[in-house]
Protein backbone atom coordinates (compact mmCIF):
# COMPACT_ATOMS: atom_id res chain seq x y z
CA UNK A 1 0.00 0.00 0.00
CA UNK A 2 1.37 3.32 -1.35
CA UNK A 3 -0.24 5.69 1.46
CA UNK A 4 2.57 6.18 4.54
CA UNK A 5 1.30 4.96 7.76
CA UNK A 6 1.13 8.46 9.24
CA UNK A 7 -1.21 9.47 6.83
CA UNK A 8 -4.10 7.82 8.24
CA UNK A 9 -4.01 9.68 11.39
CA UNK A 10 -3.65 12.99 10.83
CA UNK A 11 -1.61 15.86 9.60
CA UNK A 12 -0.25 16.56 13.32
CA UNK A 13 1.94 13.16 12.33
CA UNK A 14 5.16 14.49 11.07
CA UNK A 15 7.52 11.54 10.62
CA UNK A 16 6.83 7.86 10.62
CA UNK A 17 6.93 5.29 12.85
CA UNK A 18 9.84 3.63 13.97
CA UNK A 19 9.97 0.50 12.06
CA UNK A 20 9.83 -1.68 15.07
CA UNK A 21 6.90 0.27 17.03
CA UNK A 22 4.77 0.04 13.71
CA UNK A 23 5.01 -3.57 13.92
CA UNK A 24 4.68 -3.84 17.85
CA UNK A 25 1.77 -1.85 17.56
CA UNK A 26 -0.11 -3.45 14.32
CA UNK A 27 -2.59 -6.19 14.79
CA UNK A 28 -3.72 -6.84 11.35
CA UNK A 29 -1.69 -9.94 11.94
CA UNK A 30 -4.60 -11.55 13.68
CA UNK A 31 -7.71 -9.05 13.26
CA UNK A 32 -7.80 -9.79 9.62
CA UNK A 33 -9.86 -12.62 11.35
CA UNK A 34 -12.60 -10.15 12.02
CA UNK A 35 -12.59 -9.10 8.41
CA UNK A 36 -15.83 -9.94 7.35
CA UNK A 37 -17.72 -9.04 10.36
CA UNK A 38 -15.99 -5.27 9.67
CA UNK A 39 -17.61 -5.39 6.40
CA UNK A 40 -20.95 -6.54 7.83
CA UNK A 41 -20.54 -3.40 10.33
CA UNK A 42 -19.42 -1.13 7.65
CA UNK A 43 -22.37 -1.69 5.64
CA UNK A 44 -24.76 -1.42 8.01
CA UNK A 45 -23.20 1.90 9.11
CA UNK A 46 -23.32 3.17 5.80
CA UNK A 47 -26.61 2.34 5.52
CA UNK A 48 -27.53 4.21 8.64
CA UNK A 49 -25.65 7.15 6.90
CA UNK A 50 -27.60 6.94 4.52
CA UNK A 51 -31.34 6.68 6.39
CA UNK A 52 -30.25 9.64 8.09
CA UNK A 53 -29.27 11.60 5.62
CA UNK A 54 -25.99 12.11 7.30
CA UNK A 55 -24.80 10.73 3.39
CA UNK A 56 -26.47 10.62 0.37
CA UNK A 57 -28.13 7.31 -0.80
CA UNK A 58 -25.56 7.31 -3.91
CA UNK A 59 -22.32 7.56 -1.63
CA UNK A 60 -24.06 4.66 0.74
CA UNK A 61 -24.40 2.51 -2.78
CA UNK A 62 -20.95 2.67 -3.88
CA UNK A 63 -19.76 2.28 -0.47
CA UNK A 64 -21.47 -0.81 0.09
CA UNK A 65 -20.60 -2.25 -3.37
CA UNK A 66 -17.25 -1.09 -2.43
CA UNK A 67 -17.09 -3.25 0.81
CA UNK A 68 -18.66 -5.94 -1.42
CA UNK A 69 -15.85 -5.85 -3.98
CA UNK A 70 -13.16 -6.00 -0.37
CA UNK A 71 -14.99 -9.11 0.67
CA UNK A 72 -14.64 -10.92 -2.79
CA UNK A 73 -11.37 -9.89 -3.00
CA UNK A 74 -10.63 -11.66 0.57
CA UNK A 75 -12.51 -14.76 -0.23
CA UNK A 76 -10.49 -14.96 -3.56
CA UNK A 77 -7.12 -14.41 -1.50
CA UNK A 78 -6.40 -11.20 -2.97
CA UNK A 79 -6.65 -9.08 -0.34
CA UNK A 80 -3.97 -9.24 2.19
CA UNK A 81 -2.91 -5.86 3.86
CA UNK A 82 0.76 -6.29 5.45
CA UNK A 83 1.60 -4.49 8.65
CA UNK A 84 1.55 -1.05 7.17
CA UNK A 85 -2.34 -0.66 7.92
CA UNK A 86 -2.08 -1.17 11.34
CA UNK A 87 -5.08 -3.10 11.62
CA UNK A 88 -8.23 -4.10 9.87
CA UNK A 89 -10.43 -1.49 9.76
CA UNK A 90 -7.79 0.97 8.65
CA UNK A 91 -6.93 -1.83 5.91
CA UNK A 92 -10.41 -2.06 4.91
CA UNK A 93 -10.54 1.43 4.86
CA UNK A 94 -7.46 2.20 2.79
CA UNK A 95 -8.74 -0.33 -0.06
CA UNK A 96 -12.34 1.27 -0.17
CA UNK A 97 -10.77 4.70 -0.79
CA UNK A 98 -8.57 3.24 -3.61
CA UNK A 99 -11.18 1.50 -4.89
CA UNK A 100 -14.18 4.43 -4.67
CA UNK A 101 -12.58 7.57 -4.04
CA UNK A 102 -13.14 10.20 -2.13
CA UNK A 103 -16.89 8.58 -1.06
CA UNK A 104 -14.98 6.06 0.65
CA UNK A 105 -13.42 8.61 2.78
CA UNK A 106 -16.35 9.17 4.24
CA UNK A 107 -17.89 5.81 5.62
CA UNK A 108 -16.06 6.85 9.05
CA UNK A 109 -18.23 9.75 9.51
CA UNK A 110 -19.84 9.34 13.00
CA UNK A 111 -17.62 6.49 14.13
CA UNK A 112 -14.59 5.14 15.44
CA UNK A 113 -12.34 2.31 15.59
CA UNK A 114 -13.32 2.01 19.15
CA UNK A 115 -17.02 1.35 18.67
CA UNK A 116 -16.00 -0.29 15.52
CA UNK A 117 -13.57 -3.04 17.06
CA UNK A 118 -16.10 -3.71 19.49
CA UNK A 119 -19.13 -4.39 17.05
CA UNK A 120 -16.90 -6.31 14.91
CA UNK A 121 -15.62 -8.72 17.97
CA UNK A 122 -19.18 -9.03 18.93
CA UNK A 123 -20.36 -10.13 15.78
CA UNK A 124 -17.60 -12.54 15.61
CA UNK A 125 -17.99 -14.02 19.24
CA UNK A 126 -21.85 -14.05 18.53
CA UNK A 127 -21.17 -16.39 15.46
CA UNK A 128 -18.28 -18.62 16.90
CA UNK A 129 -21.22 -19.59 20.21
CA UNK A 130 -23.44 -20.50 17.73
CA UNK A 131 -20.66 -22.64 16.38
CA UNK A 132 -19.42 -24.29 19.68
CA UNK A 133 -23.41 -24.71 20.67
CA UNK A 134 -23.59 -26.98 17.54
CA UNK A 135 -19.95 -28.88 18.14
CA UNK A 136 -21.20 -29.37 21.61
CA UNK A 137 -24.66 -30.92 20.60
CA UNK A 138 -22.86 -33.50 18.19
CA UNK A 139 -20.26 -34.31 21.04
CA UNK A 140 -23.59 -35.00 23.30
CA UNK A 141 -25.05 -36.97 20.39
CA UNK A 142 -22.09 -39.20 20.34
CA UNK A 143 -21.94 -39.39 24.26
CA UNK A 144 -25.60 -40.44 24.54
CA UNK A 145 -25.19 -42.73 21.37
CA UNK A 146 -22.50 -44.69 23.56
CA UNK A 147 -24.65 -44.30 26.47
CA UNK A 148 -27.68 -46.15 24.81
CA UNK A 149 -25.29 -49.00 23.91
CA UNK A 150 -23.76 -50.02 27.21
CA UNK A 151 -27.04 -49.39 29.13
CA UNK A 152 -26.16 -52.55 31.34
CA UNK A 153 -22.69 -52.75 30.71
CA UNK A 154 -20.95 -52.45 34.27
CA UNK A 155 -18.26 -50.15 35.42
CA UNK A 156 -16.13 -49.67 38.41
CA UNK A 157 -17.15 -46.82 39.99
CA UNK A 158 -14.40 -44.81 42.24
CA UNK A 159 -14.22 -41.99 44.83
CA UNK A 160 -10.45 -41.00 45.52
CA UNK A 161 -9.82 -43.48 42.95
CA UNK A 162 -10.75 -46.07 45.36
CA UNK A 163 -13.31 -48.62 43.81
CA UNK A 164 -16.64 -47.54 45.55
CA UNK A 165 -19.59 -49.13 43.82
CA UNK A 166 -20.32 -50.42 40.28
CA UNK A 167 -21.81 -48.33 38.02
CA UNK A 168 -23.74 -48.48 34.48
CA UNK A 169 -21.37 -47.13 32.06
CA UNK A 170 -24.29 -45.60 30.29
CA UNK A 171 -24.64 -43.69 33.52
CA UNK A 172 -21.15 -42.56 33.80
CA UNK A 173 -21.25 -41.21 30.04
CA UNK A 174 -24.19 -39.41 31.02
CA UNK A 175 -22.81 -37.23 33.86
CA UNK A 176 -20.70 -35.62 30.78
CA UNK A 177 -23.40 -35.29 28.74
CA UNK A 178 -24.90 -33.39 31.59
CA UNK A 179 -21.77 -31.30 31.92
CA UNK A 180 -22.09 -30.66 28.20
CA UNK A 181 -25.53 -29.38 28.55
CA UNK A 182 -25.09 -27.13 31.29
CA UNK A 183 -22.26 -26.09 28.55
CA UNK A 184 -24.30 -25.35 25.90
CA UNK A 185 -26.89 -23.45 28.21
CA UNK A 186 -24.38 -21.28 29.40
CA UNK A 187 -23.34 -20.35 26.01
CA UNK A 188 -26.69 -19.30 25.16
CA UNK A 189 -26.99 -17.64 28.51
CA UNK A 190 -23.73 -15.51 27.53
CA UNK A 191 -25.48 -14.28 24.15
CA UNK A 192 -27.73 -11.74 25.54
CA UNK A 193 -24.70 -10.07 26.80
CA UNK A 194 -22.49 -10.24 23.84
CA UNK A 195 -25.14 -9.41 21.38
CA UNK A 196 -25.08 -5.65 22.43
CA UNK A 197 -24.43 -3.12 20.12
CA UNK A 198 -22.05 -0.54 20.93
CA UNK A 199 -21.68 1.15 17.48
CA UNK A 200 -22.45 4.83 17.26
CA UNK A 201 -20.52 5.32 20.70
CA UNK A 202 -18.01 6.75 18.78
CA UNK A 203 -14.69 7.32 20.40
CA UNK A 204 -16.29 7.78 23.55
CA UNK A 205 -18.86 10.10 23.95
CA UNK A 206 -21.24 9.68 21.59
CA UNK A 207 -21.20 11.90 18.55
CA UNK A 208 -22.62 15.38 16.68
CA UNK A 209 -24.11 13.43 14.00
CA UNK A 210 -27.98 12.65 14.28
CA UNK A 211 -27.21 8.80 14.15
CA UNK A 212 -29.46 6.26 14.21
CA UNK A 213 -28.01 3.56 16.88
CA UNK A 214 -31.11 1.28 16.48
CA UNK A 215 -31.42 0.83 13.08
CA UNK A 216 -27.87 -0.04 12.73
CA UNK A 217 -28.22 -2.60 15.44
CA UNK A 218 -31.28 -4.10 13.83
CA UNK A 219 -29.61 -4.50 10.56
CA UNK A 220 -26.68 -6.43 12.63
CA UNK A 221 -28.95 -8.69 14.55
CA UNK A 222 -28.14 -6.75 18.07
CA UNK A 223 -30.79 -7.15 20.60
CA UNK A 224 -30.33 -3.88 21.96
CA UNK A 225 -27.77 -1.01 21.99
CA UNK A 226 -25.40 0.50 25.07
CA UNK A 227 -27.11 2.83 26.89
CA UNK A 228 -23.83 4.25 28.29
CA UNK A 229 -21.15 5.19 25.72
CA UNK A 230 -18.26 5.04 27.93
CA UNK A 231 -18.85 1.58 29.20
CA UNK A 232 -20.33 0.47 24.95
CA UNK A 233 -16.18 1.03 23.80
CA UNK A 234 -14.80 -0.16 27.16
CA UNK A 235 -16.84 -3.00 28.15
CA UNK A 236 -15.08 -6.79 27.26
CA UNK A 237 -17.53 -8.61 29.85
CA UNK A 238 -18.76 -10.36 27.09
CA UNK A 239 -15.26 -11.67 26.06
CA UNK A 240 -14.52 -12.82 29.85
CA UNK A 241 -17.97 -14.14 30.38
CA UNK A 242 -17.25 -16.24 27.16
CA UNK A 243 -13.38 -17.68 28.17
CA UNK A 244 -14.90 -18.55 31.31
CA UNK A 245 -17.71 -20.59 29.86
CA UNK A 246 -14.88 -22.13 27.31
CA UNK A 247 -12.50 -23.01 30.59
CA UNK A 248 -15.25 -24.54 32.00
CA UNK A 249 -16.13 -26.71 28.74
CA UNK A 250 -12.19 -27.31 28.78
CA UNK A 251 -12.23 -28.91 32.49
CA UNK A 252 -14.96 -30.55 31.39
CA UNK A 253 -13.20 -32.48 28.66
CA UNK A 254 -10.05 -32.58 30.51
CA UNK A 255 -12.00 -34.78 32.85
CA UNK A 256 -12.96 -36.80 30.88
CA UNK A 257 -9.79 -37.10 28.55
CA UNK A 258 -7.83 -38.04 32.22
CA UNK A 259 -10.36 -41.02 32.01
CA UNK A 260 -9.80 -41.85 29.05
CA UNK A 261 -6.30 -41.99 29.90
CA UNK A 262 -6.32 -44.00 32.68
CA UNK A 263 -8.86 -46.06 30.82
CA UNK A 264 -6.17 -47.26 27.90
CA UNK A 265 -3.23 -47.91 30.17
CA UNK A 266 -2.38 -51.40 30.70
CA UNK A 267 -3.32 -51.81 34.28
CA UNK A 268 -7.12 -50.56 34.03
CA UNK A 269 -7.34 -51.85 29.95
CA UNK A 270 -11.23 -50.63 30.31
CA UNK A 271 -10.55 -49.05 26.27
CA UNK A 272 -8.59 -49.93 23.67
CA UNK A 273 -7.79 -47.17 21.32
CA UNK A 274 -8.42 -47.48 17.68
CA UNK A 275 -5.46 -46.52 15.10
CA UNK A 276 -6.87 -44.02 13.60
CA UNK A 277 -6.72 -41.51 17.12
CA UNK A 278 -3.91 -42.64 18.43
CA UNK A 279 -0.43 -42.35 17.58
CA UNK A 280 2.56 -44.40 18.28
CA UNK A 281 6.33 -44.11 20.06
CA UNK A 282 9.47 -43.34 18.00
CA UNK A 283 11.47 -45.73 19.88
CA UNK A 284 8.85 -48.41 21.92
CA UNK A 285 7.56 -50.17 18.93
CA UNK A 286 4.56 -51.41 21.23
CA UNK A 287 3.39 -48.56 22.21
CA UNK A 288 -0.16 -47.00 21.13
CA UNK A 289 -0.61 -43.65 23.18
CA UNK A 290 -3.38 -42.06 23.52
CA UNK A 291 -2.18 -38.43 22.06
CA UNK A 292 -6.09 -37.01 21.72
CA UNK A 293 -7.02 -37.23 25.42
CA UNK A 294 -3.51 -35.81 26.29
CA UNK A 295 -3.81 -32.94 23.95
CA UNK A 296 -7.43 -31.60 25.34
CA UNK A 297 -5.91 -31.93 29.18
CA UNK A 298 -3.03 -29.86 27.72
CA UNK A 299 -4.73 -27.25 26.06
CA UNK A 300 -7.09 -26.58 28.97
CA UNK A 301 -4.13 -24.98 30.93
CA UNK A 302 -4.24 -22.09 28.31
CA UNK A 303 -7.37 -21.41 27.65
CA UNK A 304 -7.55 -20.55 31.80
CA UNK A 305 -4.77 -18.86 30.81
CA UNK A 306 -6.38 -16.62 28.17
CA UNK A 307 -9.66 -16.36 30.89
CA UNK A 308 -7.16 -14.67 33.95
CA UNK A 309 -5.67 -12.68 30.97
CA UNK A 310 -8.43 -11.29 30.23
CA UNK A 311 -9.51 -10.60 33.27
CA UNK A 312 -5.72 -8.98 34.39
CA UNK A 313 -5.66 -6.91 31.19
CA UNK A 314 -8.98 -5.18 32.41
CA UNK A 315 -9.25 -4.83 36.01
CA UNK A 316 -6.74 -1.33 36.08
CA UNK A 317 -8.01 0.30 32.92
CA UNK A 318 -9.43 4.05 33.39
CA UNK A 319 -12.46 4.65 31.33
CA UNK A 320 -13.03 4.44 28.25
CA UNK A 321 -10.96 2.89 25.14
CA UNK A 322 -7.41 1.93 26.32
CA UNK A 323 -4.48 0.29 23.70
CA UNK A 324 -4.26 -3.06 26.43
CA UNK A 325 -8.01 -3.80 24.64
CA UNK A 326 -6.08 -4.82 21.34
CA UNK A 327 -4.73 -7.67 23.79
CA UNK A 328 -8.35 -9.32 23.69
CA UNK A 329 -8.47 -10.43 20.13
CA UNK A 330 -5.70 -13.57 20.87
CA UNK A 331 -6.77 -14.54 23.45
CA UNK A 332 -10.39 -14.74 22.23
CA UNK A 333 -9.37 -16.39 18.90
CA UNK A 334 -7.06 -18.38 20.82
CA UNK A 335 -9.75 -19.46 22.93
CA UNK A 336 -12.10 -20.29 20.08
CA UNK A 337 -9.63 -21.76 17.85
CA UNK A 338 -8.74 -24.34 21.08
CA UNK A 339 -11.90 -25.24 22.25
CA UNK A 340 -13.91 -25.54 18.64
CA UNK A 341 -10.50 -27.88 18.19
CA UNK A 342 -10.84 -29.96 21.18
CA UNK A 343 -14.91 -30.69 21.30
CA UNK A 344 -14.48 -31.36 17.75
CA UNK A 345 -11.09 -33.73 18.71
CA UNK A 346 -13.10 -35.39 21.66
CA UNK A 347 -16.30 -36.22 19.79
CA UNK A 348 -14.52 -38.37 16.77
CA UNK A 349 -12.42 -39.65 19.38
CA UNK A 350 -15.35 -41.44 21.41
CA UNK A 351 -17.26 -41.91 17.90
CA UNK A 352 -14.72 -43.70 16.39
CA UNK A 353 -11.51 -44.00 18.43
CA UNK A 354 -12.56 -45.71 21.96
CA UNK A 355 -13.46 -49.51 22.22
CA UNK A 356 -15.32 -50.21 25.93
CA UNK A 357 -13.87 -53.61 26.66
CA UNK A 358 -16.87 -55.18 27.88
CA UNK A 359 -15.52 -58.45 29.24
CA UNK A 360 -12.83 -56.61 30.81
CA UNK A 361 -15.17 -54.20 32.28
CA UNK A 362 -17.56 -57.32 33.73
CA UNK A 363 -13.89 -59.28 34.89
CA UNK A 364 -12.90 -55.73 36.82
CA UNK A 365 -16.68 -55.24 38.85
CA UNK A 366 -16.36 -59.00 39.39
CA UNK A 367 -13.53 -59.08 41.30
CA UNK A 368 -13.89 -56.42 43.65
CA UNK A 369 -15.04 -55.91 47.09
CA UNK A 370 -17.44 -53.02 45.57
CA UNK A 371 -20.31 -54.51 46.64
CA UNK A 372 -19.47 -54.22 50.45
CA UNK A 373 -22.42 -51.35 50.91
CA UNK A 374 -24.71 -54.10 49.39
CA UNK A 375 -24.42 -56.39 52.59
CA UNK A 376 -24.81 -53.85 54.96
CA UNK A 377 -27.70 -52.79 53.28
CA UNK A 378 -28.93 -56.16 53.05
CA UNK A 379 -28.65 -56.42 56.48
CA UNK A 380 -30.17 -53.38 57.13
CA UNK A 381 -32.77 -54.31 55.36
CA UNK A 382 -33.07 -57.33 57.84
CA UNK A 383 -33.57 -54.98 60.38
CA UNK A 384 -29.48 -54.20 62.01
CA UNK A 385 -29.39 -50.53 62.18
CA UNK A 386 -26.84 -49.65 59.36
CA UNK A 387 -24.00 -47.73 61.48
CA UNK A 388 -23.97 -52.09 63.03
CA UNK A 389 -24.31 -53.78 59.92
CA UNK A 390 -21.67 -51.15 58.30
CA UNK A 391 -18.96 -52.66 60.95
CA UNK A 392 -19.69 -55.90 60.78
CA UNK A 393 -19.18 -55.87 56.77
CA UNK A 394 -16.17 -53.93 57.54
CA UNK A 395 -14.81 -57.12 59.49
CA UNK A 396 -15.61 -58.87 56.90
CA UNK A 397 -14.26 -57.42 54.38
CA UNK A 398 -10.75 -57.75 56.23
CA UNK A 399 -10.99 -61.23 56.88
CA UNK A 400 -12.10 -62.18 53.36
CA UNK A 401 -9.01 -59.96 52.43
CA UNK A 402 -7.11 -62.30 54.25
CA UNK A 403 -8.14 -65.45 53.03
CA UNK A 404 -7.94 -64.01 49.79
CA UNK A 405 -11.44 -64.63 48.94
CA UNK A 406 -14.42 -62.55 47.40
CA UNK A 407 -17.36 -61.41 49.34
CA UNK A 408 -19.06 -63.82 46.58
CA UNK A 409 -17.07 -66.60 47.75
CA UNK A 410 -17.58 -67.04 51.22
CA UNK A 411 -19.97 -70.12 52.35
CA UNK A 412 -23.67 -69.23 53.94
CA UNK A 413 -22.09 -71.11 57.07
CA UNK A 414 -19.47 -68.39 57.09
CA UNK A 415 -21.78 -65.79 56.43
CA UNK A 416 -23.85 -66.73 58.97
CA UNK A 417 -21.01 -66.89 61.47
CA UNK A 418 -20.87 -63.58 61.23
CA UNK A 419 -24.55 -62.86 61.67
CA UNK A 420 -27.49 -65.09 61.37
CA UNK A 421 -29.83 -62.55 59.68
CA UNK A 422 -27.91 -63.82 56.46
CA UNK A 423 -29.72 -66.26 54.44
CA UNK A 424 -29.07 -68.00 50.61
CA UNK A 425 -30.64 -64.90 48.97
CA UNK A 426 -27.07 -62.89 49.68
CA UNK A 427 -25.69 -64.15 46.77
CA UNK A 428 -28.44 -62.47 44.50
CA UNK A 429 -28.29 -59.20 46.70
CA UNK A 430 -24.47 -58.61 45.73
CA UNK A 431 -23.98 -60.04 42.30
CA UNK A 432 -22.86 -56.51 40.42
CA UNK A 433 -25.70 -56.46 37.91
CA UNK A 434 -28.46 -56.36 41.24
CA UNK A 435 -25.87 -54.12 43.07
CA UNK A 436 -26.13 -51.80 39.77
CA UNK A 437 -30.10 -52.46 39.11
CA UNK A 438 -30.75 -51.50 42.75
CA UNK A 439 -29.68 -48.48 43.18
CA UNK A 440 -32.96 -46.97 41.77
CA UNK A 441 -33.26 -43.67 43.68
CA UNK A 442 -33.65 -41.09 40.88
CA UNK A 443 -30.73 -39.76 39.18
CA UNK A 444 -29.00 -42.88 40.36
CA UNK A 445 -26.99 -45.68 38.53
CA UNK A 446 -30.18 -48.41 38.37
CA UNK A 447 -31.33 -49.08 35.01
CA UNK A 448 -34.32 -48.00 35.05
CA UNK A 449 -33.37 -44.91 36.28
CA UNK A 450 -30.38 -44.58 33.72
CA UNK A 451 -33.01 -45.22 31.02
CA UNK A 452 -34.84 -42.39 32.09
CA UNK A 453 -31.72 -40.12 32.10
CA UNK A 454 -31.41 -41.43 28.47
CA UNK A 455 -35.12 -40.06 27.71
CA UNK A 456 -34.29 -36.96 29.15
CA UNK A 457 -31.37 -36.32 27.38
CA UNK A 458 -33.29 -36.69 24.15
CA UNK A 459 -35.59 -34.30 25.09
CA UNK A 460 -32.54 -31.95 26.00
CA UNK A 461 -31.30 -32.23 22.49
CA UNK A 462 -34.96 -31.54 21.29
CA UNK A 463 -35.65 -35.18 20.35
CA UNK A 464 -38.05 -35.42 22.39
N1 LIG B 1 -6.68 -2.35 16.66
C1 LIG B 1 -7.42 -1.71 17.69
C2 LIG B 1 -7.90 -2.76 18.71
O1 LIG B 1 -7.78 -3.90 18.43
C3 LIG B 1 -8.58 -1.01 17.11
C4 LIG B 1 -9.04 0.16 17.90
C5 LIG B 1 -7.99 1.19 17.89
N2 LIG B 1 -8.41 2.39 18.53
C6 LIG B 1 -7.57 3.35 18.87
N3 LIG B 1 -8.08 4.37 19.46
N4 LIG B 1 -6.30 3.26 18.66
O2 LIG B 1 -8.37 -2.44 19.77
Amino acid sequence: METPPTQTWSQRFETALHPAIALFNASIGFDIQLIEYDLTGSEAHAKMLVKTGIISPAEGEQIVTGLETIRQEFRAGEFNPGVEAEDVHFAVERRLTELMGDVGKKLHTARSRNDQVGTDLRLYLRAQIEAIQSQLRQYQQTLLGIAEAHVETLIPGYTHLQRAQPLSLAHHLLAYFDMAQRDWERLHDLQKRVNISPLGCGALAGTTFPIDRQYAAELLGFEKVYGNSLDGVSDRDFAIEFACAASLIMVHLSRLSEEMILWASEEFSFVTLNDSCSTGSSIMPQKKNPDVPELVRGKTGRVFGHLQGLLVMMKGLPLAYNKDLQEDKEAIFDTVHTVRGCVEAMTILLAEGVNFQVPRLRQAVNEDYSNATDVADYLATKGVPFREAYNLVGKVVKTSLAAGKLLRELTLEEWQAIHPAFEDDIYGAIAPQQVVSARNSYGGTGFNQVRQAIARAHLALGEG
